[in-house]
């Protein structure tokens, strides 16, 4: 089983702003020429499994199209959320550890994880499961937001393998995360 973490940070380290906002995101994209998705559809294609946390699910309700067809998606909450009927069947949602969720997804054939969300990610990179991390580097600075590492966790050490450079101003690098033993 392989997870990995696909997300755009500011420049400063942030997925979005205190209140979750992504709005500098949005205008970003403007820069991107069309047809250009910096490699998400390939990356989407080797997932088999989607893991997201329910506030980046109720985000990205609020773009109105469902963007992951028929990829299974499994949302984290304590609670139980509401899956609306217009969604695909292939969306379930738990309240799993992400050790348990990993192990119960593996048992049921699945091989590689996307996990979204930025308190989601910080759940599964405390508990060492992730192992690749590609980050697009979007060249603005936002000063405050939800950083994508955990300001309070342990160092995290990791490895570059490979660094695109667009030139549309954004930078992407893959790094594979180096397990606590
Ligand atoms: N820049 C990017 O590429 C990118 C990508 C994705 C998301 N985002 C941004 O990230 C923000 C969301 O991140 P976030 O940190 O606020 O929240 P999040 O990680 O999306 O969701 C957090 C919630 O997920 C649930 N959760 C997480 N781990 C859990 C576990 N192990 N067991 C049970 N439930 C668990 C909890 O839901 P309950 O409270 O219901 O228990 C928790 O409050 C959004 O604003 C979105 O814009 C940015």
């Amino acid at each position: 089983m392989r997870a990995s973490v696909y997300v755009a940070t500011s420049l400063d380290g942030f997925i979005a702003r205190p209140d979750g906002s992504i709005d500098w995101l949005n205008e970003a994209d403007e820069l991107v020429p069309e047809g250009e998705d910096c490699g998400f559809r390939t990356f989407m294609d080797s997932v088999d499994v989607l893991i997201m946390g329910r506030k980046t699910f109720q985000q990205v309700l609020s773009f109105g199209q469902w963007p992951y067809g028929e990829t299974p998606v499994v949302v984290l909450s304590h609670n139980s959320v509401e899956i609306p009927s217009h969604l695909p069947a292939s969306v379930s949602c738990c309240s799993e550890s992400p050790r348990v969720l990993l192990d119960r997804l593996s048992a049921q054939g699945a091989e590689h994880v996307y996990v979204d969300g930025g308190n989601t990610i910080h759940g599964f990179l405390a508990e060492s499961l992730i192992d690749e991390i590609t980050i697009t580097r979007i060249p603005v600075a936002i000063g405050d937001g939800i950083p994508l590492f955990d300001p309070v966790g342990e160092d995290i050490k990791l490895t570059h393998l490979h660094t695109t450079a667009y030139d549309f101003g954004f930078v992407q690098t893959t790094y594979r995360v180096e397990r606590n033993t």
